[in-house]
């Protein structure tokens, strides 16, 4: 398990920061005529605005007791229906055909392998109905600042420090007080082999959340995509 309930402590303050994608993901549930499904959901983050800008339940996934609890006193706070459900996203299913499936805050890079990730999309695609989207986003891995930061201690809300195994495509997050988070980052090719191999049509890669087109030097990939 790559996100140990450590993180689950001052995640709140850890993500204070990241708040443009939250209109970015409104915005695709206010467009989707069913059922809306975070994978990740975490604290709610995410699910919580949405929920409240639609009105409408958010079914939220996460395989986090500590996250999801969080969740569960946020969105009571907020006065909205989060539908929390205790699980692993690679083994996705719905009662009902889903009209978005998002994951924001990079979380498909929190999955070890290829053929993980594979399992996430394939089961995705079975759950969408035709025309439904799934979107996320991954930051695109720059070696420079990989170079920069790595080994170097990190303050703020969860003390920690970043290394990066390079042969491995992963960077550890380990914490001061115990506990490592790891993501394994993945090229601009290997999510439209994943597009690709899932059945999925992409509509649109952005290169941030003001909807920029993808370029050469975006730290960022945007997606959204389609089951036909
Ligand atoms: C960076 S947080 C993102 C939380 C929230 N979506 C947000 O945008 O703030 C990553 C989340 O991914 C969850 N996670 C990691 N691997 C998972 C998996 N295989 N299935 C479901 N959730 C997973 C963790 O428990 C954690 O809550």
């Amino acid at each position: 398990m790559s996100w140990p309930e450590a993180f689950a402590v001052g995640y709140a303050d850890w993500s204070a920061q990241m708040t443009e994608d939250v209109p970015f993901y409104v915005e695709l549930a206010c467009q989707a005529d069913g059922l809306l499904v975070e994978l990740a959901v975490g604290n709610g983050r995410v699910a919580i605005p949405v929920a409240r800008e639609t009105g409408r339940r958010v079914v939220g996934i996460d395989s986090s007791p500590a996250m999801l609890e969080q969740a569960r006193g946020g969105a009571a706070e907020a006065g909205v229906e989060l539908d929390l459900r205790l699980g692993d996203m690679r083994d996705l299913e719905l009662e009902e055909p889903a009209a978005l499936v998002y994951c924001p805050a990079r979380s498909l890079l929190h999955l070890p392998t290829w053929a993980d990730r594979r399992r996430v999309f394939e089961r995705v695609a079975a759950t969408l109905r035709p025309g439904g989207r799934f979107a996320w986003n991954a930051f695109a891995f720059d070696h420079r600042i990989a170079a920069r930061l790595d080994g170097q201690l990190q303050d703020g809300p969860l003390p920690h420090t970043i290394r990066y195994a390079v042969g491995a495509n992963r960077i550890d997050i380990v914490l001061d007080g115990g506990g490592t988070s790891s993501l394994w980052w993945a090229t601009k090719n290997e999510w439209l082999g994943l597009i690709d191999t899932a059945g999925l049509e992409i509509e649109a890669l952005y290169g941030g959340f003001d909807r920029t087109q993808l370029d050469d030097d975006s730290r960022e990939y945007v997606f959204i995509t389609r089951r036909p």
